[in-house]
């Protein structure tokens, strides 16, 4: 694999078993994740993308195996994570960590910071005296801009940024290489997001960390990303660097997804034509034949009922998955 890559993710699909939840005799398989190939460099960000209930999360899970994948395969370095059993595991669940929305559910209220920002280390037998422990979490609390006394606090004394701060200094206690951040700030007021964030910049910078970072919010998601990915229904419908994606989206959803982004520049505002998306959004249970958006499609042709697009190559490190778009970058374009 290229140095520059950390992971690579190959037709990964994660399919939940959901009979017993829906009371049907039959087995019926709810389509989470299906059939996803991404590549994650070494100290950037890629971006994901896409509405509610998409599969951003599960897909963030099951790239650090939280779950076993049903199909396709997770590499780290050389190494396949998709079929190793859980002791296996061990070596890369410390390099791979997730920092989630709720910061409050994530942290146990019952124990005080310290505790929480040591537990993960203290399972795995890793300090040698109590003093190593506690300069570990005196020098975590103060790198994600802290106090020293607040180790001694439970986490309902601080506020949603600060308790934020907390989950991100336990994804670091393992010194990872790799954390899916999954919409680490949309539970934030606007004022403490950009420092939440900044926060994670200058972690990235300082330890080469390489991120996942899942985000309703476009415009975030531009100014902090290198890759972005765009996700429909279980599928990675739109991947690309984060300027050519910016400026030459190809995908009919990617193009409707931005239009609703508020413009700062007004001249911009008047040239992008809103695109108000058409009906729900299908059940993975049971997806349209051919390409899953096509039920919403502004652009739907006989071929899109029938065959699914591939994930097709289209120069400047842009893949996008749309018969039409696909066909030729710039006629594409136009669409
Ligand atoms: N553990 C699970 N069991 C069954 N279905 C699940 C599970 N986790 C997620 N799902 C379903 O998978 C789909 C994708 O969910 P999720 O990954 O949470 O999407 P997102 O993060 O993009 O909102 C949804 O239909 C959700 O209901
Ligand atoms: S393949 Fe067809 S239905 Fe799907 S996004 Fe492209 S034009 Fe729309
Ligand atoms: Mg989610």
């Amino acid at each position: 694999m290229d140095d520059a890559v950390l992971m690579r993710v190959e037709n990964l699909k994660m399919h939940f078993d959901v009979s017993k939840r829906l009371f049907s005799k039959k087995k019926t398989l709810l389509k989470a994740v299906d059939d996803v190939s991404l590549s994650l460099r070494r100290g950037r960000t890629f971006g994901l993308v896409g509405e509610s209930g998409c599969g951003k999360t599960t897909l963030g899970r099951t790239i650090v195996r939280l779950y076993k994948p049903t199909a396709g395969r997770i590499w780290y370095s050389d190494a396949d994570l998709s079929p190793l059993s859980d002791a296996a595991l061990m070596p890369y669940r410390s390099k791979m960590q997730m920092i989630f929305q709720d910061s409050f559910s994530s942290l146990n209220p019952r124990m005080m910071v310290g505790d929480i920002i040591a537990e993960p280390l203290r399972i795995q037998h890793r300090f040698a005296s109590a003093r190593e422990e506690r300069e570990l979490v005196e020098a975590l609390v103060e790198r994600i801009g802290l106090r020293k006394d607040h180790i001694s606090r439970y986490p309902h004394e601080f506020s949603g940024g600060q308790r934020q701060r907390i989950g991100i200094a336990r994804a670091l206690a393992n010194t990872p290489e790799f954390i899916v951040c999954d919409e680490p700030i949309s539970a934030l007021d606007v004022s403490i997001q950009a420092q939440v964030i900044n926060l994670l910049l200058d972690l990235q910078d300082q330890m080469g960390l390489t991120y996942l970072f899942v985000s309703h919010d476009l415009s975030m998601v531009r100014h902090i990303s290198h890759e972005v990915g765009v996700m429909y229904l279980g599928h990675m419908v739109e991947t690309a660097p984060v300027h050519e994606l910016y400026s030459h989206m190809l995908h009919p959803y990617t193009e409707a997804l931005m239009s609703a982004v508020p413009q700062a520049d007004p001249d911009m505002a008047e040239k992008s034509r809103r695109i108000i998306l058409q009906g729900d959004v299908p059940t993975p249970i049971d997806p349209p034949s051919g390409c899953p958006f096509r039920t919403r499609c502004p652009y739907p042709k006989p071929i899109c009922e029938q065959v699914m697009p591939a994930l097709q190559d289209v120069g400047h490190g842009h893949f996008v998955a749309c018969h039409q778009a696909a066909g030729s970058n710039s006629s594409a374009r136009s669409i």
